[in-house]
């Protein structure tokens, strides 16, 4: 099993270029199960989880061919299964993503269901009942949801709390649902505006993504596109909280600052220098880090997804500072890792507290989900001596790369088998 090493301390400087993002790639793969002809993606992430869809799609009868961060998915044609297997879904949660599209789209979904995953139990249920609310006859039997119907039907509902997923699988259900069909209470990240955007160069019409309230006119049929995933938020947003970490200076070429806004302010807050342009977003910082609170929400809240890093960061600030976690109810596992490297770092249930600055020294820690990896290596490039991240499958699901992108503004960084 592959392993990172890092040699720290390090201050990371220099120029990135940012690349496409996993979380908005998944659903808009998802959406070509809609498309009759060909769709042209570009900005594909090469990721473990984008290479999972992928087999899914293969699968469920949609071909591809990939031509560097270009992706063309073509319908085979052959009659497919409707089903996504347990051997997929187990790797890789997003796999219910095709729930929506296969209902809309062939009348029949059978999806095997995800089960717990290590930041929390993560049910389906408010994409179920939504679908259900649209006409599906909704069944669970071993291990796997199966939904069907002959034409879903356009309606009112409202979801009981905003889901990423949940508000991307039924965008897609109604894209092809008859009549009109409006959601309200729908979760608000850029993700989900970029699958709007995907959906509409295909045909469907839709009103008020990114925003609670969403419209969606179903159509008979959708087609082909060309389209290009947005910058993926998380990833930039890793490599800037490495720049105030290790007292350094990055620019991410490309990052949008509106999908970023959350932890800009935050850097701000704490010292450093941040710096948006109209295409790139740079940070700064030479002096001492001041220890600022967060509490993470959907959009445009505090990302979940950074709040490891985040920890990592708050380390090294002076004085104490806290982290809620709201979003996810187990999602506190670097924690420990990052006290074994020297942090103190009290938990409280969904609530930790920080103080720093903290000497860290480096040491062999294993990664336990995909963003608490990237902590870890965070915490690696300013602890002293060598620090080794373990089960960095965790890591190749969403970053692209890291260990070059490190490399390229200076960390030590690299990868042993
Ligand atoms: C997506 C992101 C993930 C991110 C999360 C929150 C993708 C592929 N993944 O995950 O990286 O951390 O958004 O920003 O885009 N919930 C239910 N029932 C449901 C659905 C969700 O109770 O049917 C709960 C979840 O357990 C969680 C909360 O709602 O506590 C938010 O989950 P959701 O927004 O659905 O996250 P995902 O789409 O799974």
């Amino acid at each position: 099993m592959q392993k990172l090493r890092i040699y720290g301390p390090t201050r990371l400087q220099g120029t990135i270029p940012v690349s496409g993002a996993k979380n908005a790639a998944l659903p808009v793969l998802a959406a070509c199960l809609l498309a009759d002809a060909e769709v042209e993606l570009h900005n594909v992430p090469s990721v473990q989880d984008i290479r999972t869809m992928l087999r899914l799609l293969e699968h469920l009868g949609v071909e591809n061919e990939r031509l560097g961060d270009a992706v063309i998915l073509r319908p085979t044609g052959r009659a497919n299964p409707d089903e996504a297997p347990y051997e997929l879904v187990k790797t890789m949660r997003a796999s219910v993503l095709v729930l929506g599209p296969l209902l809309a789209r062939r009348g029949h979904a059978r999806v095997s269901l995800p089960g717990g995953c290590a930041i929390g139990v993560r049910p389906i249920d408010l994409h179920l009942t939504a679908l259900e609310a649209l006409g599906a006859k909704v069944t669970i039997e071993h291990g796997y949801v199966e939904a069907r119907a002959d034409r879903l039907q356009g309606c009112r509902h409202r979801f009981l709390k905003p889901t990423v997923g949940g508000t991307e699988n039924l965008l897609m259900a109604a894209s092809m649902a008859r009549g009109t069909t409006v959601l309200e209470n729908c979760a608000r990240e850029p993700e989900i505006v970029d699958l709007a955007r995907m959906l509409t160069a295909m045909g469907a019409v839709i009103e008020g993504a990114g925003e609670e309230t969403i419209v969606i006119e179903g159509q008979d049929r959708l087609g082909g596109a060309t389209h290009a995933i947005i910058p993926d938020r998380i990833q930039d947003g890793t490599y800037l909280i490495g720049a105030a970490l290790t007292r350094g200076d990055v620019t991410v070429d490309g990052a949008r600052s509106a999908d970023l806004a959350p932890l800009l302010a935050k850097l701000d807050e704490i010292g450093a220098q941040v710096e948006v342009g109209d295409d790139h977003i740079r940070v700064r910082n030479d002096g001492v880090l001041k220890p600022r609170s967060i509490v993470t929400e959907p959009f445009p809240g505090f990302p979940t997804d950074l709040q490891a890093q985040y920890m990592t960061l708050m380390t090294q600030a002076e004085g104490v500072s806290t982290v809620s976690e709201t979003v996810f109810e187990n999602r506190f596992q670097h924690v420990p890792e990052l006290v074994r490297m020297g942090a103190d770092i009290r938990i409280d249930g969904t609530y930790a507290r920080i103080h720093g600055p903290a000497a860290l020294t480096g040491t062999s820690v294993m990664a336990t989900d995909l963003r608490a990896s990237a902590c870890l290596v965070l915490a690696g490039l300013v602890a002293r001596g060598e620090t080794t991240v373990h089960r960095i499958y965790h890591l190749d699901r969403g970053y692209e790369q890291m260990e070059s992108k490190l490399q390229m503004l200076g960390g030590r960084v690299e990868r042993i088998d």
